[in-house]
C-alpha cells in the first residue's frame, strides 16, 4: 500500500469535500477552490493517516447463518501499521491505537445507504473534527478528519452519530475502541500487548434467522408520533411495531444476548499474571453492574479519561452506556484450569414508574418489560476467564499512577449557582430543560465562555409523565469531574443498588444519573470555540431528542 495519497486521490477527496462545502447553508456557492470547509483534506501533514469505511457486511456471530451487519473496514494509508488492530469477533470496527501528540488524518467513507458521521467519543477536538450530527454525510460521501491527539492516555471509542440513527448504526455494528497511550503510560508498568484487552460489552437480540432485531424506524427516532398514529395499540401486538416500538424507543432498547467484542458467551484464555481489561459499555441502553463471580473486589485503574491517580477497589462497577472502566485483573495466584466469571448483578430503580405512566400506562409498560427475557437490571454472566497458561511475569499493581489535578469547586465561575439541566419529558418527547435537540442551535443558557471552569448540575426529576428512568449523560469535547451526587429520599432504594459501583475519582465524559439523582460536575472549556453536543447515551433517548448543544464563545 502506498505511503501517501497521489495527487489524483487528493483531488478526489477535495472534490467530495467541495460538494459538502456547497451543501452547507451559509457557505457561499462561489467559495473558491482554496477555501476549506469542514470535512476536507488540507495541507496538514499527518503522522498517521487512516481510512475507515462503513459498509454492509456479514459477521459470523451465532452458529449457522451469518448475521448481516454494518461494519467499519480500516486501512492504514500512512504511518504505523500496528495502529489498526482487528477487534476479535468481526463485529465492530478495528481498534485504533494512537499516541498522544500524533497528528491524524482519518478519511471516513460512508458506504452505508444512509447518512452517517463518526464521533470520537471522549476526545478533546475542534468542533468540525468531533463528529457532531450536523456534519453527517450522505451515503457515498466522505468526511476527512484532521487533528492532533491531545488527550490523556486512555480508553476512548468511536461510533456513528447521525441524528435519529445513532442507535441503529451502533446496534448494527459500527463501534470500536480508540486507545491513546504515551511514553509516561508505557513506563507505568501496566500490562501491554496481549495482556491489554479491550472488551466491548453490548446486548443484542437475534431473530430465528440469526439476524439482528431492532426497533422499527418509528421507535428508533424516525418520528414517534407517526408510530403512534400508524401502528396504534391494535394489530400485531405491543412489540410488533407502532406503539410498542415507540415506547421501547422512549425507554431504550434491551437485547437479550450479551456480546463481548461481537462474540456471545466468550471464554477468554488467560495466563497466571496481571491483565488490563478495558471495559467499554457499547450497549444501546443497558447498564451493567460488573462483579467477579467469586466475590473478589474489582480493581479499577482508569475511567473514561484515562488513569486514576491511584487504583481504587469496588465491590462492583456500575457501567452505563458510553462509559469505560479499566480493570487490573491479576490471575497470578490462580491455579491452571480455574475459571472466573465477570457477571452483571441485579439492580433496581432504573425505571421508576410514576406520574401518568405509573397509572394509566403501567400495565402496558409492564407487558413490554416482560417482552425482553433480559430486562434492565437483570443478572447475567458477561464473560468467562479460564486460566490456561503459566506465566512468570510478576507485574505488581502500581500504588500510584501520577498526578490527577482535581478541580476545586470554588474555582468554578458559577459555583454558587451551577448551570441547571433538568431531564424532561413533554409531549412524548425527551428533552433537557423542556427542549429537544435542535441541530444548529444552543440556547443562551447553554452558552459558556472559553477558558472558564463551570459547575453544571443534571437533575433526573422523578415527577415527569414517564415516571423516571436512568440516563447516561455524555458531554462532547471534554473530560469533566464529578463533584457530588445527591438522591431524593424516595429513590434511595434503587440508587443504593448501583451507586457503590460509581467510580467518580477520575476524568469522565459520561455519567449515570439514576431516577431522583442529581449530579454536579466541574467542566473547563479550553482551546476550542464552537457548538458541541451533550446528550443521553442511552441511544434511543438521544435519538428521540434527549440531546442538546452547548456553545463555547471566545
Ligand atoms: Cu458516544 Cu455523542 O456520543
Ligand atoms: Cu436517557
Amino acid at each position: 500500500m502506498k505511503a501517501s495519497f497521489s495527487r489524483r486521490e487528493f483531488l478526489r477527496f477535495a472534490s467530495a469535500g467541495s460538494a459538502l462545502l456547497l451543501a452547507r447553508p451559509g457557505v457561499s456557492q462561489h467559495a473558491s477552490q482554496d477555501e476549506r470547509g469542514p470535512g476536507q483534506a488540507t495541507s496538514f501533514n499527518p503522522d498517521l493517516e487512516l481510512e475507515l469505511r462503513a459498509s454492509r457486511g456479514d459477521a459470523p456471530i451465532l452458529k449457522g447463518e451469518a448475521t448481516r451487519v454494518f461494519t467499519f473496514q480500516g486501512r492504514v494509508l500512512k504511518g504505523d501499521r500496528a495502529s489498526l488492530q482487528p477487534l476479535a469477533g468481526g463485529y465492530g470496527g478495528p481498534i485504533i491505537r494512537v499516541r498522544r501528540g500524533q497528528r491524524l488524518r482519518i478519511h471516513f467513507v460512508n458506504d452505508v445507504d444512509q447518512e452517517s458521521i463518526i464521533h470520537w467519543h471522549g476526545l478533546h477536538l475542534p468542533e468540525a473534527m468531533d463528529g457532531h450530527p450536523r456534519y453527517a454525510v450522505a451515503a457515498g460521501k466522505r468526511y476527512v478528519y484532521e487533528f492532533e491527539v491531545k488527550d490523556r492516555p486512555g480508553t476512548y471509542w468511536y461510533h456513528p452519530h447521525p441524528h435519529g440513527r445513532t442507535g441503529r448504526q451502533i446496534y448494527l455494528g459500527l463501534a470500536s475502541f480508540f486507545l491513546v497511550s504515551d511514553d509516561a503510560e508505557q513506563a507505568a508498568l501496566l500490562p501491554q500487548g496481549e495482556y491489554d484487552l479491550p472488551l466491548m460489552l453490548q446486548d443484542r437480540s437475534f431473530g430465528r434467522d440469526n439476524q439482528l432485531v431492532y426497533l422499527s424506524d418509528e421507535g428508533a427516532g424516525g418520528g414517534m408520533m407517526g408510530g403512534m398514529m400508524g401502528g396504534g395499540m391494535t394489530g400485531r401486538g405491543m412489540m410488533g411495531g407502532g406503539m410498542g416500538d415507540m415506547m421501547a424507543g422512549m425507554m431504550g432498547f434491551f437485547g437479550d444476548q450479551i456480546l463481548v467484542n461481537g462474540r456471545p458467551n466468550p471464554t477468554l484464555s488467560v495466563a497466571t499474571r496481571a491483565y488490563r481489561l478495558r471495559l467499554l459499555n457499547g450497549s444501546n441502553a443497558r447498564t451493567y453492574k460488573l462483579a467477579w463471580s467469586d466475590g473478589t473486589p474489582l480493581t479499577v485503574i482508569a475511567t473514561d479519561g484515562g488513569l486514576l491517580a491511584k487504583p481504587v477497589q469496588r465491590p462492583y462497577v456500575t457501567l452505563a452506556p458510553g462509559e469505560r472502566a479499566d480493570l487490573w485483573a491479576d490471575f497470578s495466584d490462580r491455579s491452571l484450569g480455574s475459571e472466573l466469571v465477570l457477571r452483571s448483578l441485579a439492580f433496581e430503580g432504573t425505571m421508576a414508574m410514576g406520574g401518568m405512566m405509573g397509572g394509566m400506562m403501567g400495565g402496558m409498560m409492564g407487558g413490554m418489560m416482560g417482552s425482553s427475557s433480559l430486562p434492565d437490571g437483570a443478572a447475567f454472566p458477561v464473560f468467562k476467564l479460564r486460566v490456561e497458561r503459566k506465566s512468570r511475569d510478576a507485574l505488581q499493581l502500581p500504588k500510584q499512577f501520577g498526578s490527577l489535578t482535581r478541580y476545586r469547586a470554588e474555582e468554578a465561575i458559577n459555583h454558587r449557582s451551577p448551570r441547571a439541566f433538568e431531564i424532561t419529558m413533554g409531549h412524548m418527547r425527551w428533552g433537557i430543560n423542556g427542549r429537544s435537540f435542535e441541530m444548529e442551535r444552543a440556547a443562551e443558557d447553554e452558552t459558556v465562555r472559553l477558558n472558564t471552569l463551570e459547575a453544571w448540575e443534571f437533575t433526573n426529576d422523578p415527577s415527569g409523565m414517564m415516571g423516571a428512568m436512568a440516563h447516561s449523560m455524555h458531554i462532547h469535547g471534554l473530560q469533566f469531574q464529578v463533584l457530588e451526587r445527591r438522591v431524593a429520599r424516595e429513590f434511595a432504594g434503587g440508587w443504593n443498588s448501583v451507586s457503590p459501583g460509581y467510580v467518580d475519582e477520575g476524568w469522565k465524559d459520561t455519567v449515570l444519573i439514576m431516577p431522583g439523582e442529581r449530579v454536579r460536575m466541574l467542566l473547563k472549556f479550553t482551546d476550542y470555540t464552537g457548538l458541541f453536543a451533550y446528550h443521553c447515551h442511552m441511544l434511543e433517548h438521544g435519538d428521540t431528542g434527549l440531546m442538546r448543544n452547548y456553545r463555547v464563545r471566545a
